[in-house]
């Protein structure tokens, strides 16, 4: 049985990024048994990994406003399935997370226990086999991935030449659009402020942590999670900086992304979970990457895709991305990018009230 060394770690080490304390969600929530120990900042992920895996909203076992109330069957029904998960893995997978609640529920909220009957009298279709990959060849290493990928980009001198973006273009999010400004400046700030009409709202990172805001209304820090997630998509400088910030990279096997032949890598560091990145086999450049939040019963994935790279003051810069995750979507559309426009710092820095 696989063992991972970074699993065991984790456990033992303090996870970087996060301060010394970390509060237990028992400590912050008011009605908690079974999730006692997981950091707080997991437990509102932890509903939603939830509520996606069983295809519910809040409210199928929450009455509005009083979480912590356990007047719903399906709350102490909920209990009793995170106690059984937990020890199915605990018992059956070394305590590694294999089987959760999307394991069994697919996004319904009654499991399929038995396989269908056929509907038609036809033969059967059967599943086509995956492709073999198309080189047997060994897989290309960490480094030749990155230089590739700097290369396509423009290079490391013309990337360091740029250091500030500012793009202008629209967010879809739910089939309406809405215009959107991004700032970005090295090494690693980034807001992206959306026009709405009621008022900005903004997701920044000043360097060091991340906040979000909505005009008028006092801004939040963002979980230490979260702020890691947002401070690797503010990294300025990602191709030369993975090697600082992942302990290992690994390269995997190479996959396809629709009908595009990609390589990837595989980004480690203590105590989290892994990071993946997949660029274009052809061209080198960044494709998607696929991040999670951990969960105690389960990862919940975002996934990031690029396209339409452009060259800007001669380096490429995706104008195109779309960030998806099991509970939700948009897509980010630029139409203008202008390299160093001159940034003051606090452009990313949190406001007391946001503007
Ligand atoms: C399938 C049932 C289920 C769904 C759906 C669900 N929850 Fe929960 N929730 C629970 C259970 C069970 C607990 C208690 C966990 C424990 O005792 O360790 C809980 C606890 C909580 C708590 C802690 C309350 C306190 O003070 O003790 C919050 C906050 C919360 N849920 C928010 C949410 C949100 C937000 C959503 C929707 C994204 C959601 N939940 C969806 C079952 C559910
Ligand atoms: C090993 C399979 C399995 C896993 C894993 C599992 N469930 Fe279930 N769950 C079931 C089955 C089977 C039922 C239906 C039982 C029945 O019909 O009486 C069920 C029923 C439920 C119900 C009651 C639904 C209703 O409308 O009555 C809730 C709520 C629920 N599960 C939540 C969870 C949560 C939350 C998790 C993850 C922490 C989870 N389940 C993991 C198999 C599983």
């Amino acid at each position: 049985m696989r063992k991972s060394i970074l699993f065991t770690t984790a456990l033992t080490l303090p996870l970087f990024g996060q301060a010394p304390e970390v509060k237990t969600a028992e400590q912050v929530y008011k009605n908690i048994t079974e999730l006692k120990g997981t950091p707080a900042d997991q437990l509102v992920p932890t509903m939603q990994f939830i509520s996606v895996s069983l295809g519910v909203e809040c409210v199928t076992c929450h009455v509005g406003g009083k979480p912590e109330a356990d007047d719903k069957r399906t709350k102490k029904t909920a209990r009793e399935m995170i106690a059984m998960t937990l020890m199915i893995n605990k018992n059956a997978f070394h305590g590694q997370t294999q089987v959760t609640c999307f394991s069994c529920h697919r996004g319904a909220e009654r499991p399929v226990a038995m396989p269908p009957v056929l509907e038609s009298d036809a033969a059967p279709a059967r599943p086509t086999p995956p492709a073999a990959p198309a080189t047997a060849s060994t897989p290309p290493t960490a480094d030749s991935i990155l230089e590739k990928y700097v290369t396509a980009l423009g290079g490391p001198d013309a990337m360091k030449k740029v250091t500030s973006r500012v793009g202008k273009g629209v967010i879809t999010t739910s089939g309406k659009d809405t215009p959107i400004e991004v700032f970005t400046k090295a090494p690693n700030k980034r807001v992206t402020i959306s026009h709405n009409a009621n008022g900005d709202s903004f997701t920044a990172f000043d360097g060091t942590a991340g906040w979000m805001g909505n005009t008028g209304r006092p801004a939040r820090d963002m979980s230490p999670a979260e702020s890691m997630a947002s401070g690797l998509d503010s990294e300025f400088y990602l191709g030369l900086r993975l090697k600082e910030i992942f302990t290992q990279l690994r390269s995997g096997r190479p996959d396809k992304i629709g009908d595009v032949a990609v390589i990837s890598l595989n980004g480690m560091r203590q105590g989290q979970p892994p990071v993946r990145f997949f660029f274009d086999a052809n061209s080198g450049l960044l494709l998607r990457t696929v991040r999670y939040a951990e969960t105690p019963v389960g990862r919940m994935p975002t996934q990031i895709d690029y396209t339409d790279y452009r060259e800007v003051d001669g380096v490429k810069t995706p104008f195109r991305w779309t960030l998806s995750r099991p509970n939700g979507r948009f897509t980010i559309q630029l139409s203008e990018v202008k390299a160093n426009a001159p940034l003051d710092d606090s452009k990313f820095a949190k406001p007391a009230e946001t503007k």
